[in-house]
C-alpha cells in the first residue's frame, strides 16, 4: 500500500477504498475524501469542521498547540512591531514584502480611494441614531457593489485586485461613518497626507471644529492591532466569505457576509462581550463567582476571551497585546494601569490556575486584551467589533482571491446526514 495513501474500510460490508494523503509545508496533512461518496455511498461527519481542511491556502499558517501564527511565513511577532499595517496587507495580498517603491504606490493607491461616494451618506442617514455600527457596517458594505459595479467580471484577475484594494481602502471609512452616525457628529472626510491608521483616527475623531492632529501613540497602537487581525486562516468569517464567493457572488457582498459572521459573540463579537463581561464582574472579589458560572454545565455564560477552535496555547497575538496594554494604558491616557485591565489580568491569572480551564486548554485569545486598548483609544465598546472587520478586510479579500485565482475552485455544497421524517402523504385539513 502506498505511504501517502489512506485506507476506508466499511466493517458493515468489508469494502475498503484507498483515498490520497494530500500534504502541505507545514502543519498536519488531510487525506483527500472527495471520492468517498462516489465509492462508499456514505458522506464524512463533521459538525463545526473541527478536522476538515476546506481548501489548500498559502495565505496564514497557525500552530494551535505550540501558539505560532504566520503571515506568509513571516512570524506575527515580527511584523506586528515592525511593520505597517499596509505593508502587512500588501504581503498578504501579493505574498511577499513590498520593495520600497511597491509599497509607496500601493499606500498612494489606498489612501487615495479611501473615499466613498456621496450618495452612501443617504444610507447612514436611513438608519436610526442608536443602531449598532456592525448593522450599518454590514448593510453599506453589501451596497457597495451598487456602487462600483463596472466591470464586475470576478474572473478578471485586475478586476479582483481592483475590488480587493477598493474595500481596503473604503471599509475604514464606512466604519468611522457609522461612527460618526451613531455620536451624531459629520462624517470627516479622509486625507491625503496622513498614513492608513492615522486616516482612520481623523475620520473618527476629527470634527470641523478644529484641526485634528492624529496622537502617534494611538497611530502606533491600532497599527499594531490591526496588523494582529488582520487574517487568521480558516475562520469562521473567512470561511463565509469563500463560500459566499464560490457562488461567484461579488466581493463586495461576500465580505457583507463576512461582516455578518464576525458580528456574533463567540467570533469577532467577543471583544465587546469581554468588556461588557468585565464591567459585569466590577470587582476582582466578584472574579470566584464569574469562574465559577464559567464552569457550571447549566450556566450559559461564557469566560469571553478565553479558549479557541485552534489555539490550544496562548494565542500569540493576545500575548502581544497583553504586552502593549501597559505602554499604551501609560502612554495614552497617562493613568497608569485601567482598572479594568488589571481586573483582565487578575481574571486571566486565576482562570489559568484553575483546572476547568487548565484541563479544557483554554487560553485568552486575541480578543481578551484588546477591547482595553481600544477604550484607551477613546473607541466605544460598540465599535470594537467594527475595528476587527477593518482590519480583518485585508483577510477577506485575500481569501478570495486566492480561491478566485484557483483553477480548482467550486460552489461548495455540503451535504448533511437526514433525520427527517420519511416519505408521506399530504392530508387534507379535514383529515389532520
Ligand atoms: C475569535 O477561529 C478563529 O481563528 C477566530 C479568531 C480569528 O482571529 O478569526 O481567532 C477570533 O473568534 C477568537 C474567539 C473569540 N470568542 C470568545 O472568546 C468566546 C468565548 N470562547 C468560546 O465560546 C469558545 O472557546 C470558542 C467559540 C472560541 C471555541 O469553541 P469550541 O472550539 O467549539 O470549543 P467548545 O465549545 O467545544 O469547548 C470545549 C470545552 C467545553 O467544555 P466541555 O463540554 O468539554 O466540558 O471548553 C469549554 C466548553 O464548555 N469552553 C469554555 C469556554 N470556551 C470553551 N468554558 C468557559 N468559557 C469559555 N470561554
Amino acid at each position: 500500500m502506498a505511504s501517502n495513501m489512506i485506507t476506508i474500510t466499511n466493517n458493515a460490508d468489508g469494502s475498503s477504498h484507498e483515498y490520497p494523503l494530500k500534504t502541505g509545508t507545514l502543519g498536519p496533512g488531510a487525506v483527500d475524501i472527495s471520492a468517498l461518496y462516489r465509492d462508499a455511498g456514505i458522506f464524512t461527519y463533521d459538525p463545526g469542521f473541527m478536522a476538515t481542511a476546506s481548501c489548500h491556502s498559502a495565505i496564514t499558517y497557525i500552530d494551535g498547540e505550540q501558539g505560532v501564527l504566520l503571515y506568509r511565513g513571516y512570524p506575527i511577532e515580527q511584523l506586528a512591531t515592525r511593520a505597517s499595517f499596509l505593508e502587512v496587507a500588501y504581503l498578504l495580498l501579493y505574498g511577499e514584502l513590498p520593495q520600497e517603491r511597491q509599497l509607496l504606490h500601493f499606500e498612494r493607491d489606498i489612501i487615495e480611494h479611501m473615499m466613498i461616494n456621496e450618495n452612501l451618506k443617504n444610507f447612514l442617514n436611513g438608519f436610526h441614531y442608536d443602531a449598532h455600527p456592525m448593522a450599518i457596517l454590514c448593510g453599506v458594505v453589501g451596497s457597495l457593489s451598487a456602487f462600483y459595479h463596472e466591470a464586475m467580471d470576478v474572473n478578471d484577475p485586475d478586476y479582483r485586485d481592483i475590488s480587493a484594494r477598493q474595500l481596503i481602502a473604503k471599509v475604514p471609512t464606512i466604519a468611522a461613518a457609522a461612527y460618526k452616525h451613531s455620536v451624531g457628529e459629520p462624517i470627516m472626510y479622509p486625507r491625503d497626507e496622513l498614513r492608513y491608521c492615522a486616516n482612520f483616527l481623523h475620520m473618527m475623531f476629527a470634527t470641523p471644529r478644529a484641526d485634528f492632529k492624529p496622537d502617534l501613540i494611538a497611530e502606533k497602537a491600532l497599527n499594531l492591532l490591526f496588523i494582529l487581525h488582520a487574517d487568521h486562516e480558516q475562520n469562521a468569517s473567512t470561511s463565509t466569505v469563500r463560500l459566499a464567493g464560490s457562488s461567484g457572488a461579488n466581493p463586495f457582498a461576500c465580505v457583507a457576509a463576512g461582516i455578518a459572521s464576525l458580528w456574533g459573540p463567540a467570533h469577532g463579537g467577543a471583544n465587546e462581550a469581554v468588556l461588557d463581561m468585565l464591567l459585569e464582574i466590577g470587582d476582582v472579589a466578584n472574579v470566584p463567582k464569574f469562574i465559577a458560572k464559567a464552569k457550571d454545565k447549566d450556566d450559559p455564560f461564557r469566560l469571553m476571551g478565553f479558549g479557541h477552535r485552534v489555539y490550544k496555547n496562548y494565542d500569540p497575538r493576545a500575548k502581544i497585546i497583553r504586552e502593549v496594554c501597559h505602554q499604551v494604558l501609560e502612554e495614552v491616557s497617562g493613568a497608569g494601569d485601567d482598572p479594568l485591565f488589571e481586573l483582565a489580568m487578575k481574571l486571566e491569572e486565576i482562570a489559568l490556575n484553575d483546572e476547568y480551564f487548565v484541563e479544557r486548554k483554554l487560553y485568552p485569545n486575541v480578543d481578551f486584551y484588546s477591547g482595553i486598548i481600544y477604550s484607551a483609544l477613546g473607541v466605544p465598546r460598540n465599535m470594537f467589533t467594527v475595528m476587527f472587520a477593518v482590519a480583518r478586510t485585508v483577510g477577506w479579500v485575500t481569501h478570495w482571491t486566492e480561491m478566485m485565482s484557483d483553477p480548482a475552485n467550486r460552489i461548495g455544497r455540503p451535504r448533511q446526514v437526514y433525520n427527517g421524517p420519511e416519505r408521506r402523504d399530504y392530508l387534507p385539513i379535514s383529515k389532520r
